[in-house]
C-alpha cells in the first residue's frame, strides 16, 4: 500500500503519526512510505531519518495521494480537499465531532478515530487515549511545579525546614494516576479523588490518600461506576456533596491538577469560583479538562491567568509538549492499528465484524457509521 504521513496543520500540534521505527516495520512489510518534508520537525525526527529507514519525502501535494494517511488530528478543510475519495485516514479523530465526521463522509473518507477503540485487553497496544494521556499527566505536573514558586519535597535545611507541596488530584484515570506518580516522585503529599469507587485501590497504591464521597442512595452507587469504565454524569447532590469536600480540600492545597472528564460531554465542573477565591495565594491549579469546557470555570484554554492570587494553567494538549514521546507512543499505537486492517499479503481487508474495527470506523463509502 502506498502511506503517506502528512505534517500536522493545527496550531500547537508537535507530533506525527510515524516515527522511523515504526516506518522501517512498514517497509520491511513492503509498503511504500511518503512522509511529507519537515513532518517530524518537531518531534526531532529529520527527514533523513525517514529516508535512512526507507521512506521517500514528498510535498503535502504528493502525500495526500496516498492510499491510507496516518495523521494525528482530524483533517482540516484545506487538508480534506486535497485529500481523494477512498483514501483511508486513521488518527485522533475525534469521534463526537459530528460535524466533522459528516465532512469526511462527504468527501468520500474511510476514517478511523482511534480514540474510539473499545478499553479492551486486545486493543490496549493501539490505546492512543492512554498512551498520550499518560504523557500529559506527567507533563501536568512538570508545568505545575515549574509555576509553584515554592519546593515540592518537605526539606531540612540549615535555613530551616521547608514544607512539602500538598497536592489535589482531580480524577484518577490514565492522566490522573500518572500525575500522582510524577507528583509522588517530586515529594509531594497528594489526595485525589474520583467517582469511581473501583479506583480507591489504584490511589492508594500510588502513596496518595483517596478522597472518599460516600454514596447516599443506590441510585448515586449504580451511576459511579460508569459505563465501559468510564465514567457517567453524577447527580446534582452528590456533586454538591463533592464540591463541599473539595472546597475544604482546596483551602490546603498547595497544586490542584483536574483531569475529570465524561466522553462526548462537557467536562464536569470540579473547582468553583468560590472555591479558587479560598485557595492560598500563589497556589497553582492546573485543569486538563480545559478543552472540554474545563474544570474550573476561570481556566482559559492555552492561558495561564492568575486569578484571585491562584495561577490557573489551561493547557488542553499536554502531549504535544512532550513530543518526542509521545509521537514514539503514538506512531506504536498506529502501527499496531494498522495490522488490524491490512492483511498478510499487504492488503487493506477492513472487517467490520471486528469490534475494534467497528468502533472506530467513523466513515465509509459515503456512510456515516458512528452517530
Ligand atoms: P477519562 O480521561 O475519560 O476521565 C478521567 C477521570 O475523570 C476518570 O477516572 C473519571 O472517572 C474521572 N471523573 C469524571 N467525572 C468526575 C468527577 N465528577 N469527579 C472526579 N472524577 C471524575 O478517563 P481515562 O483515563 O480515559 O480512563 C477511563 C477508564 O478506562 C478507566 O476506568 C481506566 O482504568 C480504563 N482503562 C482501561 C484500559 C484497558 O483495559 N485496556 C486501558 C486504559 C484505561
Amino acid at each position: 500500500m502506498r502511506i503517506g504521513i502528512p505534517a500536522e496543520s493545527r496550531d500547537g500540534e508537535t507530533r506525527v503519526a510515524a516515527t522511523p521505527e515504526t516506518v522501517k516495520k512498514l517497509v520491511a512489510a513492503k509498503h511504500e512510505v511518503m512522509v511529507q518534508s519537515a513532518a517530524g520537525l518537531k518531534s526531532s525526527i529529520p527527514d533523513e531519518a525517514f529516508v535512512a529507514v526507507g521512506a521517500s519525502i514528498g510535498s503535502a501535494d504528493a502525500v495526500f495521494t496516498a492510499e491510507i494517511l496516518l495523521k494525528v488530528r482530524a483533517p482540516d478543510q484545506a487538508e480534506r480537499a486535497r485529500i481523494k475519495p477512498g483514501t483511508v485516514v486513521i488518527g485522533m479523530l475525534n469521534p463526537f465531532d459530528a460535524d466533522n465526521i459528516a465532512a469526511m463522509a462527504a468527501a468520500g473518507l474511510t476514517a478511523f478515530a482511534l480514540e474510539a477503540a473499545p478499553r479492551t485487553t486486545r486493543a490496549q497496544s493501539m490505546d492512543v487515549l492512554s498512551s498520550q494521556a499518560n504523557i500529559a499527566g506527567y507533563k501536568a505536573v512538570l508545568m505545575a511545579a515549574n509555576t509553584y514558586q515554592r519546593f515540592m519535597p518537605m526539606l531540612m535545611t540549615a535555613a530551616g525546614t521547608v514544607k512539602a507541596a500538598r497536592m489535589l488530584i482531580m480524577g484518577a484515570g490514565v492522566a490522573g494516576l500518572q500525575a500522582i506518580a510524577t507528583a509522588k516522585r517530586l515529594g509531594a503529599v497528594i489526595e485525589a479523588s474520583d467517582v469511581r469507587p473501583a479506583v480507591k485501590e489504584q490511589i492508594e497504591s500510588l502513596g496518595a490518600k483517596f478522597l472518599d464521597v460516600p454514596f447516599l442512595t443506590e441510585e448515586e452507587k449504580e451511576i459511579a461506576q460508569g459505563v465501559g469504565g468510564y465514567a457517567r454524569p453524577m447527580p446534582p447532590d452528590w456533586m454538591k456533596r463533592q464540591a463541599e469536600l473539595v472546597h475544604e480540600r482546596a483551602k490546603q492545597a498547595d497544586i490542584i491538577i483536574t483531569t475529570a472528564l465524561i466522553p462526548g460531554r462537557k467536562a464536569p465542573v470540579l473547582i468553583s469560583e468560590d472555591t479558587v477565591k479560598a485557595m492560598k495565594p500563589g497556589s497553582v491549579i492546573l485543569d486538563m479538562a480545559v478543552d472540554q469546557g474545563g474544570n474550573c470555570p476561570l481556566s482559559e484554554p492555552g492561558k495561564t491567568v492568575i486569578k484571585h492570587g491562584v495561577h490557573i494553567i489551561g493547557e488542553g494538549n499536554l502531549a504535544a509538549l512532550v513530543a518526542a514521546d509521545a509521537s514514539a507512543l503514538y506512531a506504536r499505537n498506529v502501527l499496531d492499528f494498522l495490522k488490524l486492517i491490512i492483511d498478510a499479503e499487504g492488503k487493506l481487508v477492513i472487517n467490520r465484524e471486528d469490534d475494534i474495527v467497528a468502533a472506530t470506523l467513523l466513515c465509509q463509502g459515503g456512510e456515516i457509521l458512528r452517530k
